[in-house]
């Protein structure tokens, strides 16, 4: 594939420079030093980097690559909780807070490291009552709670592998999950709350397992009253297991290579993917990109607002910032609910100085004005941070000028459920430039090529691929590792990200977005995230998606799907606008023949605009599995 950008896209024309002392302050210190640390001796840089951590026995290798198999940290044993929180538990972190819940009604329960600990080892021993053990599968089902990070760690206390369903799953997505990875457990709740309104999970497990074979118990966390009733024999409360147990439980030593956990991730075609990582490479992938991509320090208040049922949450909410000794904020709440300076007054009120967020909570924001977190005072913040999409230029000034006051560094964080960790960013301290995400970290080979596998000149797009094994990456797909194998052999000898990509001459990358959502208008590839990003710079419009449609004379014309801001109502005279703006800020090809005005898109739960939905929806034909919709 051959796209063509504008001059300015290769000039790397404009970047925000951050003050000199965040550098000196910032565990990384300077990005081009540590860079060259780890090209110079890759396996010696992530030695290093696993020796801040403890081990039961350490490794015989670091790394034994066998394409397109890695193994890391070769013959060492280890078990990630005892990093979480034995570790902290035995230094001065004992009594330091490690979790902050809150939920919608302000309600706040915290945990310092020695409860959390206590907590996840008296769980830990009533999955062990229940018969679950090393290697078990057990699925975890929850809403956005404490007792969902205790089930998780619980879980690798013991050697058994967590397969988290997302809370907001339906029936058959939950179905599919259990049955693929054959869990003899799920652990969920009654009810989960949402804008005021309780929603009932347990029916929806109570149908979920209907032929799910595997299944021999359900933990039940009972949050209502009058408690809910449960079924005997099969359904267990959460609590009462945790009632005659010891306080102690020995952590099971695990080999590096075992599997910590089992994440379904939706595939371009086909049944959901289950993403297996590993205890080892895992652990030290996410410590380590906790550590130095968000500078996390010991007074810190971090706050991840991902739900820890997605990749994101697992890696930072869970497992990086903990085995980093951090204090994380976890939060059942909505962005506007009950009104949008709800995210603002969080970080008011607990003091947040990490913020990490995605691209569609950002617009949301920019969509409700700048009262709601003028409202508030941000001043605890020093880092804010992003993922999951591309965060176009525009939201990266508001993100940056309105929430960041100009003064903390944004870090747009380009991974994937399959890397496991964060991979291309811009590191603190170094000049950032609105829309792109950055460059490889240190660690981290990360490129732009065409299909043959060769770097493309800046401002040529092509496949954005990682050169080189790195420890947190997936190890295999549950049961199917010819579609493992497919990573690796699309091009050969690189990973294939399956996401599209331009460079600037600095080598900052732009990700352009998949690249199935990819539209060609008379030969030339336009990427929707292009065409969305332009559409958004417009004053008038908050959020769009744009799809392909079938042109006799095109090949495909693009159609725009449009959320105007507050304040504009659509007309043809904005429409023409609109379409005039893209054609300047694009160019011809790129414009839209159509627009659109939506009150809402489709959206997954994770925030990834559906645009196969609204495709079909317009071509009037099925749009096929549904089940990640989120209404
Ligand atoms: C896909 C992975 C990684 C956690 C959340 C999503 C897109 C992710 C960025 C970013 C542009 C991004 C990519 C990627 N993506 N982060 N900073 N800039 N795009 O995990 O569901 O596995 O999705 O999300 O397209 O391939 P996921």
């Amino acid at each position: 594939m051959e796209a063509k950008f504008d001059v300015e896209l290769v000039k790397d024309v404009k970047f925000y420079y951050p003050p000199p002392e965040v550098k000196e302050k910032s565990w990384i210190k300077d990005y081009s030093v540590a860079y060259q640390e780890f090209l110079a001796d890759p396996e010696a840089f992530w030695e290093k980097m696993a020796q801040e951590l403890d081990w039961v026995r350490k490794w015989d290798r670091v790394r034994v690559w066998d394409y397109p198999y890695a193994k890391w940290f070769v013959g060492a044993r280890l078990n990630i909780t005892h990093n979480c929180l034995d570790r902290h538990v035995m230094n001065h972190r004992r009594n330091k807070v490690a979790l902050i819940w809150r939920g919608e009604e302000d309600e706040e329960r915290v945990y310092t490291y020695r409860k959390l600990y206590r907590e996840v080892m008296r769980f830990a021993n009533g999955l062990k009552k229940l018969g679950i053990g090393k290697g078990d599968r057990v699925c975890i089902y929850m809403p956005m709670v404490p007792e969902q990070v205790i089930a998780m760690l619980a879980c690798a206390r013991i050697g058994a592998v967590h397969s988290v369903v997302f809370g907001g799953f339906g029936v058959t997505a939950l179905n599919t999950r259990i049955v693929d990875a054959d869990a003899k457990l799920v652990i969920t709740a009654d009810i989960t709350v949402r804008r005021g309104k309780t929603i009932s999970l347990l029916p929806i497990v109570e149908e979920a397992i209907v032929g799910a074979s595997s299944i021999e118990k359900v933990i039940v966390l009972r949050r209502k009253s009058p408690q809910s009733e449960l079924q005997s024999g099969m359904e267990v409360d959460f609590n009462e297991l945790m009632e005659d147990v010891e306080n102690f439980c020995e952590p099971e030593t695990m080999d590096a290579e075992d599997p910590l956990f089992i994440l379904y991730t939706s595939g371009s075609t086909g049944t959901p993917k289950g993403v297996v990582h590993t205890c080892g490479g895992y652990m030290v992938g996410t410590y380590y990109t906790t550590k130095y991509v968000f500078d996390l320090k010991e007074e810190d208040i971090y706050w991840c607002t991902a739900d820890p049922g997605w990749i994101t949450g697992h890696s930072y909410v869970v497992y990086g910032p903990l085995a980093a000794g951090g204090t994380v904020v976890i939060s059942e709440t909505t962005p506007d609910y009950p009104d949008p300076g709800n995210f603002w007054n969080i970080i008011e009120d607990l003091g947040i100085t990490i913020f990490y967020t995605a691209p569609t909570a950002i617009r949301m924001f920019m969509k409700m004005g700048e009262k709601w977190p003028n409202g508030y005072d941000l001043s605890s913040l020093r880092i804010i941070a992003s993922v999951g999409e591309p965060l176009n230029p525009e939201a990266f000034e508001w993100y940056y000028h309105v929430i960041g006051k100009d003064r903390c560094p944004l870090v747009d964080t380009w991974w994937q459920t399959e890397t496991g960790m964060q991979m291309i960013t811009t590191m603190i301290g170094e000049p950032m430039r609105p829309g792109f995400a950055g460059k490889g970290i240190p660690g981290v080979v990360a490129d732009v090529v065409n299909k043959e596998g060769e770097s493309v000149a800046p401002g040529k797009g092509g496949f954005l691929v990682i050169r080189e094994p790195w420890p947190a990456m997936l190890r295999t797909i549950y049961k199917n590792d010819d579609r493992y194998r497919k990573y690796w052999y699309t091009i050969p000898n690189v990973y294939t990200t399956g996401d599209l990509a331009v460079k600037g001459d600095k080598g900052y990358i732009m990700i352009l977005g998949r690249a199935d959502d990819i539209i060609l208008v008379a030969g030339h590839n336009i990427g929707t995230a292009e065409v969305e990003s332009a559409l958004v710079s417009h004053p008038a419009v908050a959020e769009a998606a744009v799809i392909g449609k079938p042109d006799p004379l095109k090949g495909n014309s693009i159609k725009a799907f449009v959320i105007l801001r507050v304040g504009n109502t659509p007309s043809d005279h904005l429409t023409s606008e609109i379409i005039h703006h893209v054609r300047m800020t694009l160019g011809p090809i790129a414009m839209p023949s159509e627009i659109e005005y939506m009150e809402k898109l489709p959206k997954t739960r994770s925030g990834k605009i559906m645009r196969r939905v609204l495709k079909a929806k317009e071509m009037g034909i099925d749009p096929g599995d549904i089940s990640t919709l989120e209404e």
